[in-house]
């Protein structure tokens, strides 16, 4: 199969070769969003991974991960734990589907359910664009660390977006850093605690 940009090839040759800087590079040039919308160095990446380590988390559920590149540039680059989930299983499984770089998980499969009923996982959003389904994912979480990602103020628009009105109030900004100059911004929130009276 070839394609129109080479640098679609050079994202795939390095993905097979496990060069994972290689495919940040090839990706950056890319100049449509074919396997992910955000463009992150591994100076981002190691932010996240920095940070679920200060939070004590163990695994990020990224909701909505499409082919899954940024999850499997999280894992090789920094060894945090990721599993994707998304939502149609009847595309990622038929044979038109995009090639994905890790297994996903729907929500229909029993991984899901273990995986976001556990508190000391992350639940993670990258330019997802359903608010509704956002609210009810973050409403059966029981866990403290939300991740949203995506642009603000750029001509582009995600629901949520990373610092989104709509964001529950008990979810405080915690931590945020700005993808280079793009526009796309990563923000860790946390879950405030209660006050037991
Ligand atoms: C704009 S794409 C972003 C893909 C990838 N995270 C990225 O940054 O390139 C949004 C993704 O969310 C997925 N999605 C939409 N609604 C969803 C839901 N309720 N549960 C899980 N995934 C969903 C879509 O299938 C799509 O792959």
């Amino acid at each position: 199969m070839s394609f129109l940009d080479p640098a679609h090839e050079q994202v795939i040759e390095s993905f097979m070769k496990g060069d994972w800087e290689a495919v940040i590079e090839a990706q950056a040039v890319l100049n449509e969003p074919y396997f992910l919308w955000p463009k992150p160095n591994k100076n981002d990446l190691y932010f996240i991974s920095d940070s679920m380590k200060r939070l004590n988390i163990e695994r990020i559920l990224s909701i909505g991960c499409g082919c899954g590149l940024l999850e499997w540039l999280l894992m090789v680059a920094s060894g945090v734990k990721v599993t994707g989930i998304e939502i149609d299983k009847n595309y990622w499984k038929s044979k038109y589907a995009r090639k994905s770089f890790i297994d996903l998980v729907f929500p229909q499969e029993e991984a899901f359910s273990e995986n976001i009923c556990k508190d000391n996982n992350a639940l993670m959003f990258c330019y997802f664009n359903d608010m509704d389904a956002f609210l009810e994912y973050l409403n059966i979480y029981p866990g403290h660390c939300l991740i949203i990602i995506g642009p603000e103020n750029c001509g582009r628009h995600t629901a949520p977006s990373p610092y989104d009105e709509n964001i529950p109030n008990e979810w405080q900004l915690w931590k945020m850093r700005e993808i280079a100059t793009t526009g796309d911004y990563i923000c860790i929130y946390t879950k405030r605690k209660l006050n037991i009276l």
